[in-house]
Formats: structure tokens, sequence, C-alpha cells
């Protein structure tokens, strides 16, 4: 078991990504704290975990709330008395209504930079002091492909490209003290923060012209990558991206 007895928070963890690292990390091992702003799905992912013998637990959170990620990490804390794993999952992407700067409102730009940029920033500035607390650990940050090639959506991007320049610089600040700090830029996953792009037959047509592997990722297969950054595999990697896009940025 890759994750024996670490203690882990994923944001998110009610949906797509996070929900499929919840149940893997669970699966290797791991006790997880599933954190969502959304309650019921939350609470089935973690029965699901239960019911394979796993150990979970659910918080309610919305993380661009300081006051409401607080009490995450308390919480938290008080089951477990230690923190291993920080995966900031949870991230929106309102692709119905960002696009080019000057088309955009700047309500779209902020709450992407409320959950996306500053979720991650409060769960990193609350949890890893209880990671240096237990002697060190690591942080995933969840950036996307967008942040490291344009696709056109500049509200999205920013917030997920500010999620990359934080890993790397996170990376120097709490190297030092045995925290490695990596982030994940996925290409597109099926999940439902892309149901609505995903459901229209031309987007989808050009997405897939994008992709040298031809196909859309599975969850899971973020949550593969995710692992290896979480385990002790990765011991040695920090400040990197890793970039999980079935080859969109190469082309
Ligand atoms: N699906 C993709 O193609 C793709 C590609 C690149 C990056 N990502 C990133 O992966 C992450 C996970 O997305 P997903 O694809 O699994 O989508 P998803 O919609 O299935 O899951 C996102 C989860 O985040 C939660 N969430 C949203 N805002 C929150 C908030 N303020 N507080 C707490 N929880 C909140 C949602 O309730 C949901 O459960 C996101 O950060 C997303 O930007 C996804």
């Amino acid at each position: 078991m890759r994750l024996k007895d670490k203690v882990v928070i994923i944001t998110g963890a009610a949906s797509g990504i996070g929900r499929a690292s919840a149940i893997r990390f669970a699966a290797e091992g791991a006790k997880v704290v599933a954190a969502d702003r959304n309650k019921e799905p939350g609470l089935l992912c973690v029965e699901e975990i239960k019911s394979h013998g796993g150990d979970a637990q659910f918080i309610q959170v919305d993380v661009s709330s300081s006051h409401e990620v607080q009490k995450m990490i308390k919480t938290s804390i008080e089951k477990y008395q230690r923190l291993d794993v920080l995966f900031n999952d949870a991230g929106i992407f309102l692709h119905n209504v960002d696009g080019p700067v000057t088309a955009i409102s700047e309500k779209v730009f902020e709450d992407h930079y409320n959950v996306n940029l500053k979720g991650t920033f409060l769960c990193c500035k609350y949890g890893i002091p209880h990671i240096i607390e237990s002697g060190g650990g690591t942080v995933i940050n969840m950036a996307t492909v967008d942040a490291i090639i344009g696709i056109g959506y500049d509200g999205y991007a920013a917030s997920k490209g500010g999620i990359v320049a934080m890993t790397r610089s996170m990376a120097l600040s709490y190297g030092p003290q045995n925290v490695r700090v990596n982030c994940i830029a996925p290409g597109t996953v099926k999940t439902p923060i892309n149901e609505g792009e995903l459901n229209d037959i031309e987007k989808t047509k050009k997405y897939l012209q994008m992709t040298p592997l031809g196909r859309f990722a599975e969850p899971e297969e973020i949550a593969s990558a995710a692992l290896f950054l979480a385990s002790d595999e990765s011991s040695y990697v920090t400040g990197t991206t890793l970039v999980v896009d079935g080859g969109m940025s190469v082309i």
C-alpha cells in the first residue's frame, strides 16, 4: 500500500478527479478527508470508501472562504491528529461565460480567482503548518493544460497559471521543511466540470484533434498521477507541473 496510514485532505472530492483520487488513495491505505462544498455526493464518496473497508470522513467546505477552510483543517486535525498530504483539487471552470478578457465580466474573472487560486492559497496557508508539524509531507495543486497552452478561456487560464507559479515558489519556500509541492495539469477529462463543452459536437471534435492520443482522460487516469505525487515514489520531485494531457500541449 503506497499511502498506508497517511492522512490526506482532498478538496473537490465529491465529484470527478477528486472523487476518483479519494477512492484510489483510500484503497492505498490513506485516511481520507473528502472535502467539498456539495454535501450529498461528498457523503456518497465517503460511503463508497467505507464500503470497501477504507477510512474516510466528509467535511463540507467552500474553499474560497478563509473561515471555512480554517474550520476544515481544524476538524481534520481533531479527527486524525496529523496531515501528510494536501490535494487541492476543488475548482470551477465557467466555460459558458469565460473567454477573451475583453468579452468576460469582472465577476467571471473574480469567481475563477476566488475558488481556484485563492482557494488553493487558503488551503495551503492553513494546511501546510500541520504538514510541517507532522514531519513533512506533500502538497498537490490542480492546474490545467490551459495554464501551459492558450485555449481561449482567459479567466480560467489566469487562475490556473497562478497555481503553476505559486506551486514553483512554494516548493522553494517549503523544501527545507520537507514539504514537496507539485501540481498537475490535465488535458480534457470526462467529468461534470466540462459536461457542457463535451456535449458540444464541434468543440469535442476540436479538442480531440488537439489530442495526439485521440481520446479524453478518465478521472482515474489523473488520480494515478496524483497518487504518484502523493506517494514516496515521487520523493525527489518538487516544484514541478506534471502534465497529463494525452499530448495536447505538444501540438
Ligand atoms: N475535467 C477536466 O477536463 C479538467 C482539466 C484540467 C483541470 N481540471 C481541474 O480539475 C479539478 C477537478 O475538476 P473535475 O474535472 O473533477 O470537475 P468536477 O466538477 O467533477 O469536480 C469539481 C469539484 O470541486 C467542487 N468545488 C467547486 N468549487 C468549490 C468550492 N468553492 N469549495 C469546495 N469545493 C468546490 C465541486 O463541488 C466538485 O465536486 C478542478 O480544479 C479543475 O479545474 C479539470
